[in-house]
This record gives structure tokens, sequence and C-alpha cells, in this order.
């Protein structure tokens, strides 16, 4: 058992108290390898906001836990390093969690925070499996993430056709049985790139979150799925050989007002992809003599640093809050 604590990470309890208050939410991006980590550390670094580093089920199959975690871990002396010896909060979290005995092995591992997706379980089943892993990880103060709702889109290789909003009705009820800590919904974001077509205009069901928020006010909210889809980044893979479908995805406007209520946590990963895509594409068109990955990987981590700079500061208002 290696306690987060004893690795300088944080839970989420009190970053998302602040975010809640403060109006803004918390930036929780996926890594799956170094230059994806230095990016997000880089970004947060320099705008000064705190970090939630997600880890997805594929991400462990990928680049294995324990490095991932060692990862984890060497970004708390790295952000440290990028300011001169203050850091950063960072929390590290184990992204849909399917359940029990995967939750606790991260918990053992030393994550601070656990999300456990019973979303696609009947309402009791969800609340019972939810309860168990609340039980486990608040005996070692990890603070854990649950989900009502199911969003539409690709997560984990399964995909679903279409949104099940979550039922303002059920969240109380949820919320108390199971002891959770914050709450994902489903209210019209969608997991991966192929979000939306061009020509529609997806909206956030903020009817909804309103609901949810006078039912449990207060109350830590996430949101899956809250990748934009920057068109500039689109174009750049498909001019440099790419040939990405049409597609579009939630307008940055409107996260960033989800994000100034009770929603203190956006998770994004596809932009993220598509930033390193485009650095990476674009480098080898314009200079197909290179071969080393350095100066592809490079380029393709300073493209992803600056997106998640912006997301920062214009999206999630998470900038200037490390201190908090
Ligand atoms: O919601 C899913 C995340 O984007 C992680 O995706 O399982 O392909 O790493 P992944
Ligand atoms: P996107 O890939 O759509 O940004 O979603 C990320 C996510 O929800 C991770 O849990
Ligand atoms: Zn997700």
């Amino acid at each position: 058992m290696v306690s987060y604590k004893t690795l300088g990470l944080v839970n989420s309890r009190d970053l998302f108290k602040k975010a809640v208050n403060g109006g803004y939410a918390i930036p929780a991006y996926n890594f799956n390898n170094m230059e994806q980590l230095q990016a997000i550390l880089q970004a947060c670094c320099e705008t000064n906001s705190p970090v939630i580093l997600q880890i997805s089920k594929g991400a462990r199959k990928y680049a294995n836990q324990t490095l991932l975690r060692y990862m984890a871990q060497g970004a708390v002396e790295y952000a440290k390093e990028l300011t001169s010896g203050k850091g950063i909060p960072i929390v590290l979290h184990l992204d849909h969690g399917p359940d029990f005995d995967t939750c606790k092995s991260c918990i053992e591992y030393g994550f601070s925070s656990v999300m456990i997706d019973g979303s696609a379980l009947s309402f009791d089943e969800n609340c019972e499996q939810t309860r168990r892993v609340v039980e486990y990880a608040h005996q070692y103060d990890v603070t854990v993430e649950g989900e009502l709702g199911v969003l539409a889109g690709i997560e984990d290789e399964v995909k679903a056709e279409k949104h099940t909003y979550t039922r303002p009705e059920e969240v109380e009820e949820f919320v108390k049985r199971t002891g959770v800590d914050s709450l994902a919904i489903a209210i019209g974001t969608s997991h991966g790139a192929y979000k939306f077509k061009p020509g529609e205009n997806p909206r956030i069901r903020l009817d909804i979150l309103r609901e949810i928020e006078k039912r449990i006010p207060g109350f830590p909210i996430v949101l899956h799925g809250s990748s934009s889809v920057p068109q500039d980044l689109v174009k750049i893979i498909n001019d440099n050989g790419g040939r990405l479908k049409d597609a579009i995805g939630i307008g940055e406007d409107q996260l960033r007002e989800a994000a100034k209520s009770a929603v203190c946590k956006i998770n994004i990963d596809s932009d993220g992809r598509l930033a390193m895509t485009a650095g990476v594409r674009k480098v080898l068109t314009e200079k197909p003599e290179v071969f080393d990955p350095r100066l592809y990987l490079g380029p393709a981590r300073d493209m992803l640093r600056e997106l998640y700079k912006r997301k920062n500061i214009e999206v999630l208002g998470s900038a200037g809050h490390a201190d908090d």
C-alpha cells in the first residue's frame, strides 16, 4: 500500500470546494506517455492552475500502471522545478474505473482519486458498486467520482449511439446512498472526436444541470467528453495527409458557462490527441528527412501545451487558482 500523500499528491475534495465557490473548473487531462505529461504540467504551471492527471483503462494497458504511477510521482517534482519550488496541486485520478478491484488496485498504488463508472448498470447496482468503492477509498482519504446517465460516443472501444441524460430526480438518492465526493452527469457532451456533424448545433442541457444543482446545491459536478474538436487542428491534420471525417464538438463558450456553476471538473482528452497528431503530421510532412522522434514529438508536445494553456485560461477559468 502506497499512500498518495507520501508522493506529494492531493485528493480532489478541497480543490472541488474552491472551484465550486470560485466559479471555475479543474482541468482533467488524460495522459499515456511522457510528452503528454510534460505538456500538461508545463501548461498548468505556466498558468498557475491545479490539475487532475487522468489515467484510463486504455492508458494502463498501453503504458503500464506502475510506470504511469512513477511518472505521476515525478510530475510532482517536475512541477516544483517549473515553479521555483512552489509546485501546483496535482491529483492522480483513475478515469472510468470499471469495477471495484481496479479501483482498489489503483488506491493501493498511490492514486488519490478514482472514478467508479457504473453508468451502464441499473440504478440499484450502480449505487451498490459505488458505495462499496467509496467505503474502501475513504479509509485512505481517496476521493471517488460516480456517474449517472450515459454519454453518447466512444469510451474504451464501446460505442453508445444515444445520450441517456441524467435524471435529476435520481441524483439526491444516489449521492446519499453512495457517499460519493463528486458526480459525473450526462447533459449532452459525448466522448471522442466524432461527436456531432457540421451543421448540427450541439447544446449542453444547462436546464438539466440547473435542475440537478437545485437538488444537490454546491455538490461537485463533473463533465466528461468535453473536447471541442478545434477546426484549426483538424485542418492541419487533413492538410498534412490525415483523413479525419468532418466533425464538431461542444462549443467552448458553453463549457465556460457550465464551469461557472457547480461543474468543477472538465474532462478533455480527444482535443489533446488532435493537437499532438497535428504537430507530428506537420513536422513529418514539412521535413520528411526527420527520423529522430524528439524532432517530431517535441513540436507536438508544444502544440499540446499551448492548447491546454488556452483551455485553462479561456474555457475552464482555472488559471491563477493553484494557490487558492
Ligand atoms: O473517456 C475516455 C478517455 O478519453 C480515455 O480513452 O480509454 O482510449 O484511453 P482511452
Ligand atoms: P473527450 O475525449 O471527448 O475529450 O472525453 C474525455 C473524457 O471524458 C475522459 O474521461
Ligand atoms: Zn470520460
